[in-house]
């Protein structure tokens, strides 16, 4: 079976390199930061002391990191695709800028190494579950080839060509954050009015409002537990992005502009970018001049 790499086991990365083990797959992990690696090695993986060791032999390396500055430093600055051989693929699954994911296809395709962007949907729940929607950019060939790896971590699609994958992940994105400034609308709403936010959603189950983001983040809106499954931080990152395509693409964005203002005072001005993407709805509450927790 295929040699797998897989470098960035945070959040999402540590349950779907999890589930490649548990799929069969030989794998070696690196993380910048050790420690959230080691539970792997429990697991069967190898854990590399460095990213170019973890790559060299490998024929997939999967890549889970913050941004495409980290892809790209990975790759290119530390030396990992000098490091990998000619017919490796790298499946990078992190969300960055589908520009940058066209970037390094083009720079990896020279040196006779494949690429596909594979940016996920589905947060850490979908992670463990092996069921995340995966967007794909990329070659049909290079596709075929990684389905049986993608396959293991959710459900993939090819939508494009080299970048496609990232370009749906950030029309994804900005459906996921104004779902959440809804949501967050709606639970102050019914909360103020008297009623029982979640007897609210039970209400609405299968109707045309329900969706993951009433069910999940209107739970964590409720409860006030805004312990991260995705950062505010990333969210915003993801924004920023969908914003700089909207820029080039010359067309506005009206909704996505004012979320991107809302997560921008959540993350800067509150100091909650660690905290979980539905802790908007403390930015709503501030806005109200309601304490937390009302
Ligand atoms: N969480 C979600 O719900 C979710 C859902 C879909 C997609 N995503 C996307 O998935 C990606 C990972 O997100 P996450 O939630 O897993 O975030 P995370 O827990 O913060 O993990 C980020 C990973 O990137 C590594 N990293 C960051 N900068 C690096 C650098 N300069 N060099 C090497 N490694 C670096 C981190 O290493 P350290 O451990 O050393 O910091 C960590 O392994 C992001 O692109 C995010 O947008 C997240």
């Amino acid at each position: 079976m295929t040699k797998i790499a897989f470098l960035g086991t945070g959040l999402m990365g540590e349950p779907m390199a999890r589930n490649l083990l548990k799929a069969g797959f030989g794998l070696t992990v690196w993380n910048r930061t050790q420690d959230k690696a080691l539970p792997l090695g429990a697991a069967g993986a190898r854990i590399a002391p460095a990213p170019q060791d973890a790559v060299r032999g490998a024929g997939i390396v999967v890549t889970m990191l913050s941004d495409g500055e980290a892809v790209s430093d990975l790759l290119f600055g530390r030396g990992c695709a000098a490091a990998m051989a000619a017919g490796t693929l790298v499946i990078d699954m992190s969300s960055i800028r589908p520009r940058e994911a066209r970037d390094h296809a083009g720079r990896l395709a020279a040196a006779g190494i494949g690429h596909l962007d594979a940016p996920v949907s589905g947060g850490t729940r979908g992670a463990e579950a092996a069921d995340l929607a995966i967007m794909v950019g990329g070659d049909p060939a290079d596709f075929a080839r990684a389905e049986p790896v993608l396959r293991a971590m959710g459900r993939p699609v090819l939508v494009g060509p080299a970048g496609a994958g990232q370009l749906s992940k950030l029309a994804n994105q900005a459906i996921v954050a104004i779902t959440i400034g809804a949501v967050a609308e709606a639970t102050l709403l019914v909360r103020r009015a008297g009623a029982d936010p979640r007897l609210f959603r039970q209400a609405l189950e299968g109707g045309f409002a329900d969706s993951i983001i009433l069910r999940q983040h209107g739970e964590r809106m409720e409860t006030g537990d805004f312990a991260p499954g995705g950062r505010a931080s990333i969210q915003l990152k993801d924004l920023d992005n969908i914003l700089d395509e909207a820029r080039a693409l010359g067309i506005a964005l009206p909704l996505v502009s004012a979320l991107r203002d809302r997560f921008h005072r959540l993350v800067h001005d509150m100091g909650h970018g660690e905290l979980d993407h539905a802790a908007l709805f403390l930015e709503l509450l501030d806005r109200n001049g309601l304490p937390a927790g009302t």
